[in-house]
C-alpha cells in the first residue's frame, strides 16, 4: 500500500469486512412483540426475540419468494410468512411446514432454510454475526456458527453504570472509523468551553504498538488540556490516571481511563450499514462519580455533545464526498487511517490466500502532532 493511501481508492468489495461481529439494535428496542428490521452491511435483518427471551436475527427475505418476513406473524416460535404461509424456525431459519403441499407429496421441508444468523446480546445491544456471503444461487443454509464470541465491554468492578449513545452517519464505514480515530479534528470540531478551544491546540506525542488486528495508544496519562480530565485528577485523588485506547478490525475502538479503583471503559463500534452509510454506538461502562449525582448525567451530556458535533461533521464532509474527490492522508496525524487501510487489506489478503494474516505495524511507533 502505498504511503498517500487514498480512502476513495479503496475497491468497494473491500469497504464491508464480512466474517465478524456486529452491533445490531439496542435490546431494549426488541421484545418478544416487537421484532425490529435492522440493516447490517447491505443484508435486511428482521430481529426478535422468542418466547424465552433469547435473541434471534433472520434475514428479511422469505426464501421461498423474498417476501419480507416481517410482514408475517410470529408466534413465540416460528414465523409465518405472509405470502403462502410458509413456517421458519425463529432461532435457526430452518423451514417447519409448508401449507401448499399436498399428503403425498414429499418435498422435503426440513432442508430448506431462511437466512439465519447468531445472536449474543452483551452491554444493551444485540449482536449478530454475519458470515461470508455464500455462493450465488446456494439458497440458504444453517446459520454459520462464529468462530469467537461477540465482543464486549472491559469491567473492572462488579459495580458499574452504562450507557450508550447511537448516532447514524451518512458516510462509508472508512469514512466513520477514520473520522473517530482522527486526533486533528478535536480543535476544530470539540470546541466547548468545559472542554477545550481551538487556542488550546498544543504538541503532542503518543506511542502507539501494534496489537492482533490492531493497534493500541499505549497506555498514557491523558491531555492536560481538557477540564473534565482535570475534574478526574482531583476527584479520584490519583496521580496515576492513565487512558489506553485500541483499535481492532473490523470496526472496534475501545478505550479504557483508570484512576485508581476508578475506571471507565467504553467500547464504539462504527457499523456498516449500507456502502455510503454507517452507524456509531458508543456504549460505556463505569464507576466513576457512581456517589456524585449528577455524574452519570454528566458524562451522557459530554458524549451526546461530541457524538452530535462528529455527526453534523460527517454529514457536511459527506456532502463534498458526493462526487468521488481525490483525498490525502498525512504523517504523523492520517499514520492511524493508513494503519486502518493497510489492516484491511492486510486481512483481506489473507483471506484470499487462504494464509497468515501480515501486520502492517513492524513495532512500536512514536506519533507526534498538534491539537
Ligand atoms: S414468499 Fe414466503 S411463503 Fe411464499
Ligand atoms: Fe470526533
Amino acid at each position: 500500500m502505498s504511503e498517500l493511501a487514498l480512502p476513495q481508492c479503496q475497491t468497494p468489495d473491500s469497504l464491508m469486512l464480512f466474517g465478524f461481529w456486529y452491533r445490531a439494535v439496542p435490546s431494549r428496542q426488541v421484545g418478544r412483540k416487537n421484532m425490529v428490521k435492522s440493516m447490517l452491511l447491505e443484508t435486511p435483518l428482521l430481529v426478535g426475540r422468542d418466547r424465552h427471551g433469547r435473541p434471534f436475527a433472520l434475514r428479511d427475505a422469505c426464501p421461498h419468494r423474498g417476501m419480507p418476513l416481517s410482514c408475517g406473524e410470529f408466534d413465540g416460535d416460528q414465523l409465518e410468512c405472509s405470502y403462502h404461509g410458509w413456517r421458519f424456525d425463529a432461532q435457526t431459519g430452518q423451514c417447519r411446514f409448508i401449507p401448499s403441499l399436498t399428503a403425498d407429496q414429499k418435498l422435503k421441508v426440513d432442508r430448506i432454510y431462511a437466512g439465519s444468523y447468531p445472536c449474543e446480546e452483551h452491554d444493551d445491544f444485540i449482536w449478530v454475526y454475519i458470515p461470508d456471503p455464500g455462493p450465488a444461487g446456494a439458497g440458504c443454509s444453517p446459520p454459520t456458527p462464529p468462530p469467537i464470541p461477540a465482543p464486549s465491554i472491559e469491567k473492572f468492578s462488579d459495580k458499574y453504570q452504562l450507557a450508550f449513545l447511537t448516532a447514524d452517519m451518512p458516510v462509508s464505514v472508512d469514512h466513520g472509523i477514520i473520522g473517530l480515530m482522527d486526533p486533528a479534528h478535536g480543535p476544530f470540531v470539540h470546541q466547548a468551553w468545559w472542554w477545550r478551544s481551538r487556542h488550546s491546540i498544543h504538541e503532542k506525542q503518543k506511542n502507539f504498538e501494534p496489537i492482533p488486528s490492531g493497534f493500541r495508544m499505549s497506555a498514557h496519562t491523558p491531555s492536560s488540556n481538557s477540564a473534565p480530565y482535570k475534574l478526574l485528577r482531583l476527584y479520584a485523588a490519583a496521580d496515576s490516571i492513565t487512558t489506553t485506547i485500541d483499535f481492532i478490525l473490523p470496526n472496534l475502538r475501545t478505550e479504557i481511563i483508570r484512576a485508581g479503583k476508578y475506571w471507565f471503559s467504553s467500547l464504539t463500534t462504527v457499523t456498516p450499514i449500507t456502502r455510503d452509510h454507517c452507524r456509531i454506538d458508543v456504549v460505556a461502562a463505569w464507576n466513576i462519580f457512581r456517589w456524585v449525582p449528577f455524574g452519570p448525567s454528566l458524562l451522557r451530556f459530554v458524549f451526546a455533545k461530541f457524538v452530535e458535533q462528529d455527526r453534523q461533521t460527517m454529514e457536511k464532509q459527506s456532502e463534498g464526498l458526493k462526487h468521488n474527490p481525490h483525498l490525502m492522508l498525512i504523517d504523523d496525524a492520517d499514520r492511524p487511517a493508513k494503519w486502518y487501510f493497510a489492516l484491511k487489506a492486510a486481512y483481506l489478503e489473507a483471506k484470499r490466500t487462504g494464509g497468515e494474516m501480515k501486520h502492517p505495524m513492524r513495532g512500536p511507533v512514536l506519533l507526534k502532532w498538534r491539537s
